[in-house]
């Protein structure tokens, strides 16, 4: 995978563990709150899922040496689910071991439908072998979300709430906006009146204004829960949460295979393939002013 272009800049920290962790204490200067990722998923073999295995470990070091925020999340194809679950759960286990010690959040990624079911049981067992620094995310395009959150909440663990990413087939999602948006309203206030420190990650400001009343008019303190966003996306937000007193963590991809993450933030608002056409004509002008 070649280096992220200016565009993918945009919504990419870097390549590099060390641009993560700049990207990172650029944050905590704003007040931001962060969590690493290390980009990368699907992959096909166990020797693949092993590299991404000990690259987490060394990004744990990492942020152990930077004396950053200690708070990561992970994709499970990316340690191997679809090669071999046992295999990818060890991998989560090796993860786990270095990061709970070390007072780490390790945030399991919810990727496809596919994984859906695997990923939250996944969860549940490591839950209920003790693991205590984990937590999982639901999406509410996802018909079956709303009774997963029930599962979840029974655990008493943190959900993350987002809308989901991956396009999935009528017959068990959502496919209207208006739709996944009511769901996203009504897991929403179930998470913050019965979930354990929920996250609610999204960018879109009538779902975040209706976390803030329903917060406010159900005496839910604004250290109870946390607004997350990605890298690059609404900044202006970020900071004006933050200053109204809000917590806002910010999801921070980096590495180098950052294709399929790009895709998906494109894909999300078409004024962002305009903002990519926009440099990718602006970057080729500059090559060929420079010879190139
Ligand atoms: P929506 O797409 O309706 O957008 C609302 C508004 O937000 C837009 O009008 C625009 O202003 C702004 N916006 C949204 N996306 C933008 C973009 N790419 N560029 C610029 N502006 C944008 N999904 C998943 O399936 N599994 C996961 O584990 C995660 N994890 C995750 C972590 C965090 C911290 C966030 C914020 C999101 C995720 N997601 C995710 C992605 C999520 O499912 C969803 O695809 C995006 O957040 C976009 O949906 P919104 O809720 O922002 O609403």
């Amino acid at each position: 995978m070649r280096r992220p272009a200016s565009f993918a800049r945009r919504f990419i920290a870097g390549e590099t563990v060390e641009e993560a962790i700049e990207a990172a204490r650029a944050l905590e200067a704003r007040h931001l709150s962060h969590t690493l990722d290390l980009l990368g998923e699907s992959v096909t073999s166990l020797d693949r899922a092993a590299v991404a295995t000990r690259q987490y470990l060394d990004l744990l070091n990492a942020v152990v040496d930077a004396g950053i925020e200690r708070n990561i999340s992970i994709k499970l194809t990316q340690l191997g689910l679809d090669v071999d679950t046992a295999t990818a759960v060890d991998n989560l286990r090796k993860i786990l071991e270095r990061a709970e010690p070390a007072g780490f959040f390790v945030r399991v990624d919810m990727e496809g439908s596919a994984h859906t079911e695997a990923t939250i049981d996944i969860f549940e067992t490591l839950w209920q072998h003790g693991s205590r620094q984990i937590g999982i995310v639901l999406q509410s395009a996802l018909r079956r979300s709303e009774l997963d959150l029930q599962r979840v909440n029974a655990l008493g663990a943190r959900v993350r709430l987002v809308k989901g990413a991956y396009r999935e087939p009528v017959t068990i999602a959502y496919q209207q906006k208006a739709e996944v948006d009511a769901a996203y309203a009504r897991m929403l206030k179930v998470l913050l009146t019965d979930g354990r420190y929920p996250a609610i990650a999204t960018h879109d400001p009538a779902l975040i204004d209706l976390a803030r009343e329903w917060a406010r008019d159900h005496q839910v303190a604004a250290d109870r829960f946390e607004f997350q966003m990605l890298y690059g996306v609404r900044r202006d937000l970020q900071a004006a949460l933050v200053a109204a007193g809000y917590q806002v963590r910010v999801y921070v991809p980096f590495g180098r295979e950052w294709f399929p993450y790009f895709m998906r933030r494109l894909g999300e608002r078409p004024a962002n393939l305009m903002f990519v056409l926009r440099a990718v004509v602006g970057e080729s002008a500059a090559s060929r002013g420079a010879g190139l």
